[in-house]
């Protein structure tokens, strides 16, 4: 089972902890459209009486308002990073009897626990551990399940040896990141090893890593044959990257027109942020989270000044 239509190629937006909560998520959708949203990261904790926060039960229970041109919002997977197979089956029946149809499994994250347990890209230091794990989430969990993981912790081989446990345990789609846990951000995506993975994967693989622009998406989907595509960064500084993808929106727009649309964008961000969060210096700071995702050579001093802005009044100027 899948959650979007067969013979169709998602795109689908990134989890990303402190940007894609539901106020991005939502700008998102009605901007680029994307067929799948991730939540931020909900961390399972090893209290047995609480395994999610109720802030992150609420956020995970967030449905997206339907939008007057959308048909109906596209499916919400609400992404888990933990560790141990009681805890993460445990914290996966919780969202499934809350109404959660789609969950994800955090295995890439490098910056996951690793002192009081490997939890993220960290269960990739402890391999023997993670059947118990998928087992045990695909056991209790009836809609679908997908992991997220890197091509390994130091070792891009390592996934090779991974992927016949997640296609043995029923595992519905994987997305990969190919750099190691260990590079964290550093380098480049290496889609070779996604085309690898591709070409001996019994489960559809999502390609996800630095993508910022339309023709390196369609580029990606041609060489690696994916079965879709998740953007981060690229559909944080540009929501319309989606639909420049699907060749829905022009590839490429004048540095004067980018900044027209990109200021557009700020301002729906900024008012729904002034909902969702309390006070204009968190707001200012989760502003800010976007803003860092944005790297138009064109508009590097501008980008800098949004960067620098003391208060939110100066931000709200710099995007009038
Ligand atoms: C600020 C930030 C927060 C992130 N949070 C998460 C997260 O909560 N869960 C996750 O699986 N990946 C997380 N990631 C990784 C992204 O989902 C994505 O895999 C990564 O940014 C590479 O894709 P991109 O090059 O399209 O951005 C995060 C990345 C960034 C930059």
């Amino acid at each position: 089972m899948l959650p979007w239509p067969v013979d169709t190629v998602p795109l689908m937006l990134a989890p990303m902890q402190g940007v894609t909560n539901r106020a991005m998520r939502q700008v998102q959708v009605q901007i680029g459209q994307p067929d799948l949203v991730f939540t931020e990261f909900v961390r399972v904790r090893q209290a047995t009486h609480h395994r999610i926060s109720r802030s992150d039960r609420r956020e995970s229970a967030a449905q997206i308002p339907v939008h007057s041109s959308l048909p109906a919002p596209p499916p919400l997977v609400v992404q888990l990073i933990g560790h141990t197979s009681t805890a993460l089956a445990e914290a996966a029946q919780l969202v499934q009897d809350q109404g959660v149809q789609h969950v994800n499994l955090n295995m890439g994250c490098p910056f996951g626990r690793t002192t009081s347990g490997k939890t993220g890209g960290s269960m990739l230091l402890e391999p023997e551990l993670i059947p118990e794990c998928v087992f045990a989430i695909r056991h209790v969990f009836s809609g679908t399940f997908s992991i997220k993981i890197r091509a390994g912790y130091a070792d891009h081989e390592q996934i090779f040896g991974l992927l016949p446990i997640f296609a043995d345990a029923g595992v519905d789609f994987l997305i990969l990141h190919p750099r190691t846990v260990e590079q964290k951000y550093t380098g480049r995506a290496d889609h070779e090893i996604t085309r690898r993975v591709v070409a001996v994967s019994k489960i559809p693989i999502i390609a996800n890593g630095d993508v910022v622009c339309a023709e390196q998406g369609r580029q990606l989907l041609k060489r690696s044959g994916a079965a879709g595509l998740m953007l981060g960064r690229g559909a944080i500084a540009d929501p319309l990257l989606f639909q420049r993808i699907r060749g829905l929106a022009p590839a490429t727009v004048s540095a004067e027109q980018f900044k027209r649309d990109t200021c557009t964008y700020l301002e729906q961000v900024l008012a729904a942020y002034r909902e969702l969060f309390c006070g204009d210096q968190q707001v200012l700071g989760k502003l800010k989270a976007v803003v860092a995702c944005m790297e138009d050579q064109r508009l590097q001093q501008w980008l800098r000044r949004l960067r620098r802005s003391r208060n939110l009044d100066a931000f709200a100027a710099e995007i009038k």
